[in-house]
């Protein structure tokens, strides 16, 4: 079983996945780690973002161990790791570096500890649309920009970070409309996507719905 959760930033993907791959017993893969991990050892590298064949050359040697190696840095999860993220996500020749990486996983997916799983979660943008066209169910989770960016202000100062709500407002804005209007794999719910707003939901809610979603596609 193949499921793919999209939707922009802070729309409440991590947790439905964890969720759900917590539920079903499923491995997860957060595929906006694989543009962390560039954007950020582009960083440490001290590159400038605009330079997309440094960011090629990174992509092409990322493995699933340096991206957990870098995933450790808190710079990662940051608004900055976000944003640097998504400015080299923009660049085609990445996404495509990147692409057969992140379908492998659906071949034979496993578990943190390498253990085998029957079935994984896949969130991003694309995955839906271009990762796993084929997945079995998809959905597209998205809110308000300023429920959103309530979420992940709140996020932030949990985590004891700094954060300033009307930065990450304007923050999550511009992440939208980069993700959403690049010229390759932009962020659009497939056209078989199941669409959650979640404004006005809580998380158990959109999990719920989620659920019935699945387990209807399981008994068929
Ligand atoms: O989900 P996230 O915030 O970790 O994603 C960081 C950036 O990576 C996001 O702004 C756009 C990019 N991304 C993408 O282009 N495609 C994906 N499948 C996942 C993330």
């Amino acid at each position: 079983m193949i499921i793919t959760i999209d939707g922009p930033a802070a729309a409440g993907k991590g947790t439905l996945a964890n969720n759900l791959a917590q539920k079903y017993s499923y491995a997860y893969f957060d595929t906006g780690m694989v543009y962390r991990a560039v954007g950020l050892e582009m960083h440490l590298l001290g590159k400038n973002m605009e330079d997309k064949a440094a960011a090629l050359q990174i992509a092409q040697n990322l493995t699933f161990k340096h991206m957990h190696e870098l995933a450790k840095n808190p710079d990662f999860r940051s608004s900055l790791g976000g944003k640097n993220a998504s400015i080299v996500s923009a660049y085609p020749e990445v996404r495509a570096a990147l692409l057969k990486m992140q379908q492998d996983f659906a071949l034979s997916p496993v578990f943190a500890d390498g253990t085998p799983a029957k079935g994984v979660i896949y969130d991003g943008r694309d995955t839906g649309t271009v990762v796993c066209p084929h997945a079995d169910v998809k959905f597209f989770i998205t809110a308000s920009a300023e429920v959103r960016a309530q979420r992940r202000y709140q996020e932030f100062l949990q985590k004891g970070m700094k954060a300033d709500y009307n930065e990450v407002l304007a923050d999550v804005k511009a992440r939208d409309e980069r993700d959403a209007n690049r010229a390759t794999a932009p962020m659009k719910p497939a056209d078989d996507a199941i669409i959650f707003d979640t404004s006005d939901l809580s998380i158990q809610e959109v999990t719920n719905k989620a659920c019935e979603v699945i387990d209807e596609k399981q008994s068929c």
